[in-house]
């Protein structure tokens, strides 16, 4: 996939720079969202698809262009969070604490002249977690977190389940699993000794089989996590049929399209296993909410989300009739 940079924006743009952005929901939600609740109906959103790890030119390139182009106010990133980091560090004037520490960024947005880069997960990802994870949950459980993928998300979801403020409900162990190993020291650089009771491993999980033998060892009233993009960004999942979930466990897929075989994986087994399945569309509106407010400088309050979120479900409950008569 060779980049195609967007045309000079002729009116307030705001991008998605993702892998297929076309496909996402957001397209058609977004224009209604701006129109209905936000009041700021003169803005559009376009896609820029990026191949997955790209090279570091095609990141720069595209910050370049939002950071110059006086119409082009800013971006949500996904999927590239941590390598257009790395790319693109220096071209920013700001980075906000939680995207230094991660040294990764899901918001470019602008303010009086300056491009600043924001990591909303540690905060998005907290907000759709709460959303199915009971107070009490750890203390009450005892049970760990397995986290295959070690990319910004799994960073993301690491840092705010071990947070210190939550005192002793915290996960007593988080095992991340990733294919290649340099993402695995990155994560353990960056995830080390931020909550010395929580204890974490760093495994090399090269085939489903690897994730399945790991999965076998992770105790009941767990947290199972796909953070892998596998079912979206590629196909596939990082876990074969054959896999077995703990009991009594809470099961996140962390995109809600694509062909999600992880989630399939888990229904078959929800209810031998008393399993409680959750996919990323929470994560999916709480992501976009936080960086519409920072791109377009407006505050998103209870009222406003509420209305957001029932606009959205009302979108995807249309395109699950349209995908089901296309069928
Ligand atoms: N619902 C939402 O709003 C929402 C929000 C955030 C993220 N997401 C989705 O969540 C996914 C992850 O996001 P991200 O930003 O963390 O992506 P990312 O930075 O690309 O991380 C994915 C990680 O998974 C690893 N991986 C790939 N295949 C694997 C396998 N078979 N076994 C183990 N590890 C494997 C990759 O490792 P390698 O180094 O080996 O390639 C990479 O480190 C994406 O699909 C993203 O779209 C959804």
């Amino acid at each position: 996939m060779s980049l195609i940079l967007p045309e000079k924006a002729t009116q307030p743009t705001f991008y998605f720079i993702g892998v297929t952005t076309n496909e996402s929901s957001i397209m058609n939600i977004f224009p209604k969202w701006a129109k209905e609740v936000l009041e700021i109906s003169n803005a559009t959103i376009k896609g820029i698809d990026i191949e997955i790890r790209a090279k570091k030119d095609d990141y720069r390139d595209v910050v370049d262009f939002i950071k110059y182009d006086d119409l082009s106010l800013g971006a949500l990133v996904t999927t590239h969070k941590l390598d257009l980091f790395e790319a693109c560090e220096d071209m920013f004037d700001y980075l906000d604490p939680h995207a230094l520490r991660l040294r990764e960024l899901s918001c470019i947005s602008k303010k009086d002249g300056q491009l600043l880069g924001h990591a909303k997960d540690p905060i998005t990802s907290g907000l759709a977690l709460e959303t199915f994870v009971p107070k009490g949950f750890w203390l009450k459980n005892s049970g760990d977190v397995f986290i295959m993928g070690a990319g910004g998300s799994a960073l993301a979801i690491s840092s705010y389940l071990a947070q210190i403020k939550f005192q002793d409900d915290i996960p007593s162990k988080i095992v991340i699993t990733n294919r290649s190993i340099e993402r695995l020291k990155e994560a353990e650089r960056k995830l080390k000794g931020i909550n010395d009771k929580v204890a974490f491993e760093f495994i090399q999980a090269i085939t489903p089989e690897d994730n399945d033998r790991l999965l076998s060892r992770v105790k009941a009233c767990s947290l199972i996590i796909n953070a892998t993009g596998l079912g979206k960004d590629r196909p596939g999942s990082p876990l074969s049929d054959n896999s077995s979930f703990p009991a009594n466990s809470l099961v996140w897929e962390l995109n809600y399209r694509g062909d999600l075989i992880f989630i399939d994986q888990a229904q078959k087994q929800k209810v031998e296993k008393n399993l409680h399945i959750e996919d990323g569309w929470n994560y999916f509106i709480h992501g976009w909410t936080q960086v519409i407010a920072e791109v377009f400088d407006i505050d998103i309050d209870e009222d406003k989300f509420k209305k957001c979120e029932k606009f959205a479900m009302e979108m995807r409950q249309r395109e699950a009739r349209t995908d089901a008569l296309s069928c």
